[in-house]
């Protein structure tokens, strides 16, 4: 595995590889690496001769009363997984490399990034998708492997995708899970003992949600309802949004009624100091 900071060494060595023919898969990460990040790196070198990797963290999508400074950081841990995953190129520029001119303005996003994860956390999309827009721009042709248990962090980049024209593909992966049914995320480290014995409830709470509707719940407000008396009554997690969505537009439903439609239930709750998301898939019976 080759480890490169400066773009200028990241785009050549890319470009040996596209003279060979080789097709690129790319994993934008902030990295504290687990094993959610690690399945979207598997099914890349599946997938792709070449697969690359970033560690990036990125301050534009952070609030100033965000986590940045205690975002958990392991550069060797992660230099090592990535190795074990035979990641083929790993890339960890400094901020100067991603942002030579400072800190840039922000990118302009979709209505559909101003909405849940973006009303509840201003400006982070806009973060977001200046990041990955100049991840993008760096890296060219490229298939993009991105987890869904950021569903609508892949709305907001598929969106960009389009009105940019970046010349790649997005590949979205299920989200991954402990066990108990949380979903891995580096911000779980954050979670007490108690409030890692409460976490599972999100999942828990959004499959008799998703079995509801497959029974059929036609009416978003009674779904929203079943799930939150489940996360009130089971935990002391602290609901931010509980929101059903079609999977393809993202708009809000408040009718669950289209057979055969794709929806997703997403659902924002703080454990003490660990803010946690999670989403899951529905078709409409
Ligand atoms: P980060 O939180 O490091 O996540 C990197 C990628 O790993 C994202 O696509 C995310 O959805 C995916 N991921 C995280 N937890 C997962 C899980 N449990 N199962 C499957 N995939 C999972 O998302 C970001 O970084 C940043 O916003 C970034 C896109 C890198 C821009 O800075």
């Amino acid at each position: 595995m080759e480890i490169v900071t400066s773009v200028k060494d990241f785009q050549n060595l890319l470009s040996e590889k596209r003279n060979l023919g080789e097709e690129i898969g790319f994993i934008p990460t902030m990295g504290a690496l687990h094993e959610g990040h690690t399945s979207l790196i598997d099914t890349s070198v599946r997938e792709k001769k070449t697969t690359v990797v970033s560690i990036f963290i990125n301050p534009l999508q952070f609030s100033p009363e965000e986590d940045l400074d205690d975002y958990p950081l392991n550069f060797e841990k992660d230099k090592e997984i990535c190795a074990k995953h035979k990641v083929d190129l790993l890339f960890c520029p400094t901020q100067k490399e991603i942002y030579p001119k400072g800190p840039p303005e922000l990118e302009e996003i979709g209505e559909l990034g101003k909405i849940l994860e973006g009303k509840s956390r201003p400006s982070h999309f806009q973060g977001v998708a200046k990041v990955v827009a100049r991840l993008f721009e760096i890296v060219g042709d490229a298939y993009v492997y991105f987890g869904e248990k950021d569903f609508q962090q892949i709305m907001v980049v598929n969106d960009l995708v389009k009105r940019r024209r970046f010349p790649v593909e997005i590949v979205a992966c299920p989200t991954i899970r402990q066990i108990d049914g949380l979903a891995l995320s580096s911000r779980n480290v954050y979670l007490t003992e108690e409030q890692r014995a409460d976490a599972p409830v999100l999942y828990r709470a959004l499959n008799v949600g998703a079995e509801s509707i497959v029974d059929g719940e036609k009416n978003s407000e009674n779904l929203k309802k079943l799930i939150s008396d489940i996360v009130r009554n089971e935990s002391k997690g602290d609901l931010d949004y509980i929101e059903v969505v079609d999977s393809e537009t993202f708009t809000p439903l408040d009718l669950l009624s289209d057979s055969g439609r794709k929806i997703r239930i997403l659902i924002a709750c703080k454990f003490g100091n660990a803010r946690l998301i999670d989403n899951i898939g529905v078709v409409i019976p």
